[in-house]
């Protein structure tokens, strides 16, 4: 049963989570994440990066998409997919929120059905669709911005020390 934990992502993590971007086909620039962000990292008891997130405060200036606190990216190794460590992740980053916010949004493309899943996964609900929302337009044509309440039980969790043990790979 390997046990895996959530800490903040640090500077020296960067060339990996690049590395695991490009595995997954896609692009991402930690170095322009601001430090007052959540960025989170899921870590083997090897040290090894196996998945990210992010959360942070966002103004689209967009007159659908509120200012507000939206998960960022998340992205999962694809051999450590289907444990939860999405999940795990969102509970982590809903933390970070919940002390700063009574509301939290994102926003995925409307083509990305696993991301779509997940966030259904946590409670999230569809408040819109679009063609982009404020700069972010999005591949393939339609986006959907979700929202979720955040009530006491996000509050209770912990950010950044918890293990989480799951079934052999
Ligand atoms: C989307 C992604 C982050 C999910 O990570 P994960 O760790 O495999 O997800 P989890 O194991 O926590 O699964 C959570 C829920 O997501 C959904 N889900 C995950 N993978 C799925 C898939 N391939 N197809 C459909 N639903 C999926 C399921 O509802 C699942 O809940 P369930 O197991 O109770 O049914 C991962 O597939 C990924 O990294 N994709 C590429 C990057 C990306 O698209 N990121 C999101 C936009 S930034």
């Amino acid at each position: 049963m390997p046990a895996f934990s959530i800490r903040t992502l640090r500077e020296e993590d960067f060339a990996n989570v690049i590395q695991l971007s490009d595995s997954l086909g896609r692009r991402c620039d930690p170095g322009r994440w601001g430090v007052d962000e959540c960025r989170l990292a899921v870590v083997t008891g090897d040290g090894d990066l196996v998945a990210w997130a992010r959360a942070h405060f966002w103004d689209p200036t967009d007159p659908v998409a509120p200012a507000g606190y939206y998960l960022g990216g998340v992205e999962v190794a694809v051999e450590f997919q289907g444990l939860g460590l999405a999940q795990r992740l969102t509970q982590a980053r809903l933390a970070w929120v919940a002390p700063r916010a009574r509301q939290v949004f994102c926003i995925v493309n409307a083509g990305n059905a696993a991301s779509i899943s997940l966030q259904r996964s946590m409670g999230f609900s569809e408040l819109a669709r679009a063609a982009a929302f404020g700069s972010v337009r999005f591949t393939g044509g339609e986006g959907i911005l979700f929202s979720r309440e955040i009530d006491e039980r996000d509050s209770a969790l912990e950010t950044t020390t918890f293990e989480i043990e799951t079934r052999d790979q």
